[in-house]
C-alpha cells in the first residue's frame, strides 16, 4: 500500500505554516511584547528563535520524514521508531496529550472569533459597553454563564460549529482537508492582515491627543525601554526570557509533536531544511511585524496608556476582544474592519486548530488500525467534553488558564527536551544532519549540530529550572486550593492515560506485524 503524503511539495509548508500562524501571533504575542519590556523582549525571543525554535523545528521535520519514509506517522510510532526503543512509544503518546488539551480550549476562544464576527458582518455590535459583549461571550459572569439562558444559544452554537467545521476538515483528510483549507485560509487570512495593517498605520492621530499618534503607538511596542522599566532591568529579568521561550514555541507549534506528524506525511525527497524555515519565516512575519503594528499600536492610539495595565496584557487571548471593539467604534468603517480582523482570526484559528487534532487521530488510526470516521469520533469526543469543560467552568476563564499554562509552560519543555535529545544523542546529529539536507537546496551546516546537541538542551534546561525555581511552588499551592485546577489537571490526566492505553495497544500489534514481515522476508529467503 503506497502512504500517504502531501499532494503538492507546498502542500507541508502551508499546513505547517496554517498551524503556526494563529492566536499566538496576533492575540498573544503583541501582549507579550510589552509586557515583558519591548525591545528587550525581542531580544529573548530571537534568541530563543535560533537556539530553540530552529533546532527543535529541523529536529521535528527530520524524525518526522524519516519515520513516515518507515510506515509511522504517530509521535507515539515516530519515537519509537527512531530510537528502536519500545518504551519511547509512551513518551511520544504523551505528547499527543498536549494538542488533544490545546484543542480543548484554543476551539473555545475560535469560536469568540467566529461569535465577533458576526456580530460585526450583522450589525449585531453595540455602539459601546464592550466590556459586556466580552463577559457575555466569554461566560465570565460565573461558571456555567454561557449555559444559563438554556443550551441553544448563539455562543454555544458557535462553539458547535467551530468543532463541526474542524471535525469536517480533519474527516476530509490530510490533502483534501487540511491542505485544501490551508491553501486558500492562509493568503485570504494575510490578505485581510496586510489590509488592516495598512488601515492602522495610516490613522496618524485619530483622536488628536497628543502623544498618542501612530509612532507614539509603535514605539510603545518597540522601544527598548518601557515607561515603568529600564532596557537592562527586562533584559535581566528572568520572566522575560522565560516568556520568550514559551512565545517562540507556542507560536512556532514547537514541541506539541504537530510538526513530528506533519513532517511524517512528506516525500522522501521534500526539501525539509527550507521548507522548515519558509514556514518559521511566514510566521515570525505575521507576528513580528503584522501583529506587532496592528494591535497595540491601534489600542494605544485611541484607548491610551492607561489601557495596559497587567492584567489587560497578561491573560494571554482576550486582549483582542478587550481592546479593539473600542478602537473600531472610533474608527471610519468600523464595522467593516471590526469584521475582517475577527475573521482574519477565525481563519488563523482554524488552521491551527486542525493540527491539534490531527495527532490524536493519527495516533488512533495507526495505532488501533481504526478507520478514519472510527479514529474521529474517538479523538472528537474527548475534544469536545474538552471544550465543554473550558466553556463551562468560565470564572475567571480559570479551566482554560489551567490548561493554557501547564501544557504551553511547562509539558511543552519536556517534551521539547525529549524530541531534541533524541535528535542529538540517540539519532546522532551527523546521521540527523544528513537526513535533514537530504534533498534539500539549503545545507544545514555541521557546527548547527553542536548548537543542536549541547546548546539548545542546556538552554532548555535553565530555562525550566529557572521557572521551576521562580514559580512553582506557587503553582502547586494553587492546586492544592482549587477544584477547578484540579479538575482541569484531571483531564490532562485522563488524556494521558488514555493516549499511553492506546499505545500499549499499538505496541502489540506493531510487533506482530514486525514479526509477520520477518517471517515472510525468512520464507523469501528460504525459498529464494
Ligand atoms: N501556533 C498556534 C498559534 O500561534 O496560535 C497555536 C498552536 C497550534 C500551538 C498547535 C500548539 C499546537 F500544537
Amino acid at each position: 500500500m503506497s502512504r500517504e503524503t502531501w499532494a503538492t511539495r507546498f502542500g507541508v509548508i502551508l499546513a505547517v505554516a496554517g498551524s503556526a500562524i494563529g492566536l499566538g501571533n496576533f492575540l498573544r504575542f503583541p501582549g507579550q511584547a510589552v509586557l515583558h519590556g519591548g525591545g528587550a523582549f525581542m531580544i529573548a525571543y530571537l534568541t530563543a528563535f535560533l537556539f530553540l525554535g530552529l533546532p527543535i523545528a529541523w529536529a521535528e521535520w527530520t524524525l518526522g520524514r524519516y519515520s513516515g519514509i518507515r510506515g509511522y506517522n504517530s509521535a507515539a510510532g515516530i519515537f519509537r521508531c527512531v530510537t528502536k526503543n519500545r518504551s519511547m512509544a509512551y513518551a511520544g503518546s504523551l505528547v499527543v496529550t498536549l494538542t488533544t488539551v490545546i484543542s480543548a480550549f484554543y476551539i473555545f476562544v475560535e469560536s469568540w472569533c467566529l461569535a465577533y464576527a458576526l456580530r460585526y458582518l450583522f450589525g449585531w455590535m453595540p455602539d459601546s459597553n464592550f466590556d459586556s459583549v466580552f463577559k457575555e461571550s466569554a461566560g465570565l459572569q460565573g461558571n456555567g454563564a454561557l449555559f444559563q439562558s438554556g443550551f441553544w444559544n448563539f455562543n454555544i452554537f458557535c462553539l458547535l460549529f467551530c468543532l463541526a467545521f474542524n471535525y469536517l476538515l480533519i474527516y476530509r483528510g490530510i490533502v483534501k482537508g487540511i491542505e485544501w483549507f490551508c491553501s486558500f485560509a492562509l493568503p485570504c487570512l494575510l490578505i485581510c492582515a496586510l489590509v488592516m495593517m495598512f488601515r492602522v498605520l495610516t490613522l496618524g492621530n485619530p483622536t488628536g491627543i497628543e502623544g498618542q499618534d501612530l509612532l507614539n503607538g509603535l514605539g510603545f511596542v518597540w522601544n527598548p525601554s518601557q515607561p515603568d522599566k529600564t532596557f537592562l532591568e527586562s533584559l535581566s529579568d528572568p520572566e522575560t526570557w522565560l516568556a520568550a521561550a514559551g512565545q517562540v514555541f507556542f507560536s512556532l507549534s514547537l514541541g506539541f509533536g504537530v510538526i513530528l506528524t506533519y513532517a511524517s506525511f512528506a516525500r522522501h525527497d521534500d526539501d525539509i531544511a527550507l521548507s522548515s524555515l519558509t514556514a518559521a519565516a511566514a510566521n515570525g512575519f505575521c507576528e513580528a511585524v503584522i501583529a506587532a503594528m496592528m494591535i497595540i499600536p491601534a489600542a494605544y492610539m485611541f484607548l491610551g496608556p492607561a489601557f495596559f495595565t497587567q492584567e489587560n496584557l497578561g491573560s494571554a487571548f482576550t486582549i483582542g476582544f478587550q481592546a479593539l471593539p473600542d478602537v473600531f467604534a472610533q474608527m471610519p468603517m468600523g464595522q467593516f474592519f471590526g469584521f475582517l480582523f475577527f475573521f482574519l482570526l477565525f481563519l488563523a484559528a482554524v488552521t491551527s486548530s486542525i493540527s491539534t487534532i490531527q495527532p490524536a487521530v493519527t495516533l488512533l488510526e495507526e495505532g488501533l488500525g481504526l478507520g478514519r470516521k472510527a479514529s474521529l469520533t474517538v479523538a472528537g469526543t474527548m475534544i469536545t467534553f474538552g471544550c465543554f469543560f473550558t466553556a463551562y467552568f468560565t470564572d475567571n476563564l480559570l479551566a482554560l488558564a489551567t490548561m493554557d499554562f501547564w501544557v504551553c509552560n511547562i509539558f511543552v519543555f519536556l517534551m521539547a527536551g525529549v524530541v531534541i535529545i533524541i535528535f542529538g544523542w540517540v539519532f546522532g546529529t551527523k546521521k540527523g544532519l544528513a537526513e535533514l539536507n537530504a534533498g534539500s537546496q539549503l545545507r544545514i551546516p555541521a557546527w548547527f549540530g553542536f548548537v543542536m546537541k549541547y546548546i539548545s538542551p542546556l538552554y532548555l534546561l535553565i530555562v525550566f529550572a529557572a521557572w521551576a525555581w521562580l514559580y512553582l511552588s506557587e503553582r502547586l499551592v494553587q492546586i492544592a486550593g482549587n477544584s477547578v485546577v484540579q479538575m482541569s489537571l484531571g483531564f490532562i490526566l485522563f488524556t494521558a492515560l488514555f493516549n499511553l492505553f492506546v499505545t500499549s495497544q499499538a505496541l502489540i500489534r506493531w510487533e506482530r506485524k514486525e514479526k509477520q514481515q520477518n517471517n515472510d522476508q525468512d520464507g523469501i529467503f528460504f525459498s529464494g
